[in-house]
């Protein structure tokens, strides 16, 4: 028999929302309850690297390493990005003979990240997207990001924005089998060459509730959260678009503030409440208010996920006034690290 191992690899990139994604209208599809917008990090700094590979020499299960560690790849997440890749190359394979029938041998997957995957930075969202794009190449699928972000939004909600570099929305989409619900580009990171990010790593503990659990919590008790779904988040992804189509920092960074700082309300306003701030990030985020109020107007934007750590959005000319300051204000601390987004090009995952 053909013991031939067939392989492809790929990296894919974290990104960070500045609309934010939380609830789900369905939970077993990863269908939101409202659309997002998320900027994507340098892979210099922050990126899972990912081999896929498949042989009938494999044994017959599927496996999964990531940082040399065996993950459990039977969960119904990992199963769907799996099932829906393999059927994608079994149209290919029924269509023309001629091709290596892939599709039956079991997937050997082997992913790197060179970040701490434990400091709360959006893991999932680059490995799932890695994870499905190592796949699509190693099956020779002609799918576009946009489709294949259909499939890693399946893995983990926020991967469908890491099939795209720059500025990416998610369309939360109406269907209820989820086929619109996918990532498309706002704009490249070439768009807004002089956009920084600077990662404070607070805690490099995982978090306390994990998004899906907290998400739940959130969409069962807290009413805010009907409001923000039905009306502050439509308006803050009219706004974050046009922010990002004209280069408005100002806006970008207020809506991106006011996204943050809407999220955490509604984890306050859950029953139980969720917190994931902590005193050191509140420590961040009025050392941003004295930055902005020093400046004038809005030269830097806060923004936090399901965990204590900050990323800071500035614009490069102002570096000294917003990282130089935020490093002296906040002392000593262990995990600052600017991360610079300039080079980040769309289309920043090897074909
Ligand atoms: O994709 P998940 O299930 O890890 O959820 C991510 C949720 C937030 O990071 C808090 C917000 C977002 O849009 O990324």
């Amino acid at each position: 028999a053909d013991q031939k191992v067939y392989q492809a690899s790929t990296t894919a990139p974290v990104n960070i929302a500045v609309v934010k994604y939380w609830g789900k209208r369905d939970p077993k599809l990863n269908l939101p309850t409202n659309s997002s917008v998320s900027v994507t990090l340098s892979q210099a700094d922050l990126r899972t690297h990912t081999t896929a590979a498949c042989s009938s020499s494999f044994g017959s299960e599927d496996s999964l390493l990531l940082n040399s560690s065996p993950q459990d790849v039977t969960g119904a997440r990992t199963q769907a990005c799996f099932r829906e890749l393999r059927s994608l190359r079994a149209q290919l394979e029924a269509s023309d003979a001629s091709l290596p029938k892939l599709s039956p041998l079991p997937l050997r997957i082997v992913s790197e990240n060179n970040f701490p995957t434990a400091a709360g930075l959006a893991s999932s969202a680059a490995g799932f997207a890695a994870l499905v794009r190592a796949i699509a190449n190693l099956y020779e699928l002609s799918s576009s990001p946009t489709e294949l972000s259909r499939i890693a939004r399946q893995g983990s909600g926020s991967a469908c924005r890491s099939l795209f570099g720059g500025y990416v929305a998610w369309q939360m989409g109406e269907k209820a089998d989820g086929s619109d619900s996918v990532a498309v580009e706002v704009a490249p990171a070439s768009h807004w060459p002089t956009m920084r990010a600077l990662i404070l790593v607070v805690s490099a503990e995982k978090k306390g509730v994990s998004s899906t659990s907290g998400m739940q919590i959130t969409v069962a008790t807290s009413e805010l959260f009907q409001r923000r779904a039905e009306v502050v988040v439509p308006r803050h992804m009219l706004k974050m678009e046009k922010a990002i189509k004209e280069k408005d920092f100002e806006a970008f960074g207020k809506v991106t503030m006011m996204e943050s700082n809407s999220f955490h309300a509604t984890c306050l306003d859950t029953f139980p409440p969720i917190f994931y701030l902590n005193d050191v990030s509140r420590a961040a985020i009025r050392a941003v208010e004295d930055i902005n109020t020093k400046a004038g107007k809005v030269i830097a934007a806060y923004t936090f996920d399901a965990g204590p750590n900050a990323v800071i959005y500035y614009e490069e000319e102002n570096t000294e006034a917003v990282a130089g300051v935020l490093k002296s204000a906040l002392g000593n601390l262990d995990g600052w690290q600017g991360r610079d987004i300039k080079e980040q090009a769309s289309d920043n995952l090897d074909a």
